[in-house]
């Protein structure tokens, strides 16, 4: 049955992030609608609030009051979310905050180390246990650091900027792969001082309060993505997403897809807050693979399992280079996209930082595990759309991390 409709998404999940941490350096108030409904989101608010912070909800926006951060008297529980734990880190060491930081067991799996040593190297007094949570913050005033970024990690970029924003003198982090820049931009229009220049991000402390701000946050690009492979694998699919996030470190996927012979128009861009985003439309056509790696990856990271069901429509070999760091997302989701699609009967090859897909194969239906997985087990569902018998998925619930709404949108658009 073809893919058809006229979608809007729920807010970035990036941009939500850091739109309720930056909120809460303001003097609020901070009204900000279309935020991201997923679970990791509010883990963010709730370790917010528990850091004495006050985030109000309302049915059309949320508002974040500023004020002072003041020593949590529990854990704080980042759940799944590794943007919540990492970014939180550094914005809680540069505000001289007292805490610990817990997780789920998959976030307790996950390094650390890329954000407690260049925190630690600041001057941040912090605990960890073998590199992994939880997290144990002391006080301690941060000095500035020059940083050269050994893995392109938006998240840890983000970490040592909010420390930065709190250290006592200028922080220069080098970049040589650049990664999503939603903080730099957030930072940006609000007057911080934060400079980019060919990869060079300068960050000058400020104790000043951030002026508080509206936002609106653009579609989630990465939950678009879903819908986008629906509609470039399904016969006769024409799909319209409105209003997703255009940034340039985000839309590595759509890329991808025109290379691979996908059909896309865009239309109706607008900047806000030094975001763009606007309105793409998707239709069915005919795929070749194509090899992905280096500079590419950082902006398709998240979307990785999406190549790889497109990649089994696509005729000839698609090849996946440079993509290690997904073996420490929320699963090993090399293994996670290996094990299931070769359930499926594709034609996979593992390797340590990628794989390869050789295209085309009638899919089959199986069980799918998603290893607890959000980005996996929508990636599948999207898979049994063409397969030939049924796709059950092991744990359906845990879409809620990013995209509560995912099965109600996919109902409405399967024709
Ligand atoms: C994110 C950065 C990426 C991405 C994650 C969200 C962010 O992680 O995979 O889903 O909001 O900064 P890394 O920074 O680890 O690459």
């Amino acid at each position: 049955m073809p893919i058809r409709g006229n979608l809007t998404f729920p807010g970035d999940k990036s941009i939500s992030h850091r739109a309720l941490m930056i909120g809460a350096l303001t003097d609020g108030p901070c009204k900000i609608t279309n935020l991201s409904t997923g679970l990791d989101v509010q883990s963010t608010r709730q370790c917010l609030e528990d850091c004495g912070i006050t985030i109000e909800t309302f049915p059309e926006y949320t508002v974040v009051h500023g004020g002072e951060f003041k020593n949590p008297t529990y854990d704080l529980d980042c759940n799944n979310s590794g943007t919540t734990v990492r970014l939180l880190s550094g914005l809680l060491t540069g505000r001289g905050i007292r805490a610990n930081l817990v997780g789920d067991i998959s976030l307790s799996n996950r390094p650390m180390n890329r954000i407690v040593n260049p925190l630690r190297s600041m001057g941040a007094d912090i605990k960890a246990n073998i590199g992994k949570l939880p997290l144990e913050l002391y006080p301690n005033q941060l000095q500035g650091i020059q940083y050269s970024m050994p893995i392109p990690s938006a998240q840890v970029k983000s970490a040592i900027i909010f420390a930065a924003l709190g250290a006592s003198s200028p922080t220069i982090i080098h970049e040589p792969v650049p990664s999503r820049d939603h903080t730099e931009r957030m930072l940006q229009s609000l007057g911080a001082s934060i400079h980019n220049e060919n990869g060079s991000i300068s960050i000058n402390p400020s104790k000043n309060k951030l002026p508080s701000f509206d936002l609106n946050v653009p579609g989630d690009p990465s939950t678009a993505a879903f819908f986008a492979t629906a509609a470039a694998i399904v016969p006769d699919s024409e799909i319209i997403l409105k209003d997703i996030s255009r940034n340039l470190t985000r839309i590595g996927f759509y890329k991808v897809l025109e290379m691979m012979g996908g059909k896309i128009e865009y239309m109706d861009e607008k900047i806000e807050n030094g975001e763009s985003s606007g309105t793409v439309i998707i239709r069915k056509t005919e795929l070749h693979g194509v090899t992905i790696d280096g500079e590419m990856i950082p902006s398709l990271i998240d979307e990785i399992p999406l190549i790889a069901i497109l990649a089994t429509q696509a005729e000839g070999t698609t090849i996946i280079k440079d993509a290690g760091d997904l073996r420490f997302k929320e699963s090993d989701r090399i293994h996670a996209i290996v094990t299931n699609l070769n359930r499926m009967g594709a034609i996979i090859t593992e390797h340590e930082n990628g794989f390869a897909i050789t295209g085309r194969t009638k899919l089959k239906g199986c069980n799918i595990q998603t290893f607890g997985d959000h980005r996996i087990a929508m990636a599948f569902t999207i898979a049994g759309l063409i397969s030939d018998g049924e796709v059950t998925v092991d744990d359906s619930n845990c879409v809620n991390i990013s995209f509560p709404e995912f099965h109600t949108k996919l109902r409405e658009v399967v024709q």
